[in-house]
């Protein structure tokens, strides 16, 4: 299993890195708009502190425009995936950029048949938003189980599965146990994964306990 962080934060990124969780890193236009800066800048950044995948998303929503800013991303590292999202056009291009051998993802997928499409067109990787399903009172999870088994009964589909817009503990630990390729995980879930109030109590209760040795 492989985890990504979520973040386009150069600090949230290199605390992951310290835990052995950065096997990549997605980020999106409305992270890298957090963070103020340059995007393409920031982007160089991550790409040079991380060795593994990052993924950098076109905001074109035409084929040609796709084309031609993915072909500018993938310039610019050797680690970057294009990020695409999941339109006609989207589908389009994940199959150019497969001729061309630009890895690609197809990012905002809220259905199986949606991810059935896009490993299809040849795109390197899926992208579905399990956090954003559970906003709108469906079963983000299950989606990942569908996907999962889909691509499981059809080795021919070659296409891995990043599970995004994880909100909780709760769903790294689903996504583990469904055996999900990739995690990519927002720092505040990191975090929240790392405490537990029974370790706190422990911690604090072998201290004080120390203070008695003689
Ligand atoms: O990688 C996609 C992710 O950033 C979306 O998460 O919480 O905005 O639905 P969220």
């Amino acid at each position: 299993m492989e985890m990504y962080v979520d973040s386009a934060n150069l600090e949230e990124i290199r605390q992951a890195q310290t835990l052995g969780l950065a096997d990549g890193v997605t980020t999106n236009p409305t992270l890298l708009a957090k963070e103020g800066d340059d995007p393409m800048a920031m982007l160089q950044e991550i790409c040079k502190l991380v060795q593994g995948p990052v993924h950098a998303e076109v905001l074109s929503l035409d084929y040609e425009g796709m084309l031609k800013e993915g072909r500018e991303l993938a310039k610019m590292a050797d680690n970057v995936v294009v990020k695409i999202p999941m339109l006609k056009a989207g589908l389009q291009a994940a199959k150019a950029f497969r001729a061309e051998g630009i890895p690609t993802n197809l990012t905002l997928i809220f259905s199986p048949g949606q991810a059935i499409l896009a490993a299809k067109a040849g795109a390197t990787y899926v992208c579905p938003f399990l956090g954003r399903l559970d906003d709108i009172g469906h079963d983000g999870l299950y989606l990942l189980q569908q996907i999962k088994s889909i691509f499981k009964a059809n080795p021919d589909l070659e296409t891995r599965i990043i599970a995004a817009s994880i909100r909780t503990p709760g769903h790294v630990v689903e996504l583990a146990q469904m055996g999900i390729d990739i995690l990519t995980v927002p720092s505040k879930v990191l975090s929240q994964l790392e405490r537990h109030p029974l370790s706190d109590a422990g911690i604090a209760q072998f201290l004080e306990d120390a203070k008695k040795f003689k």
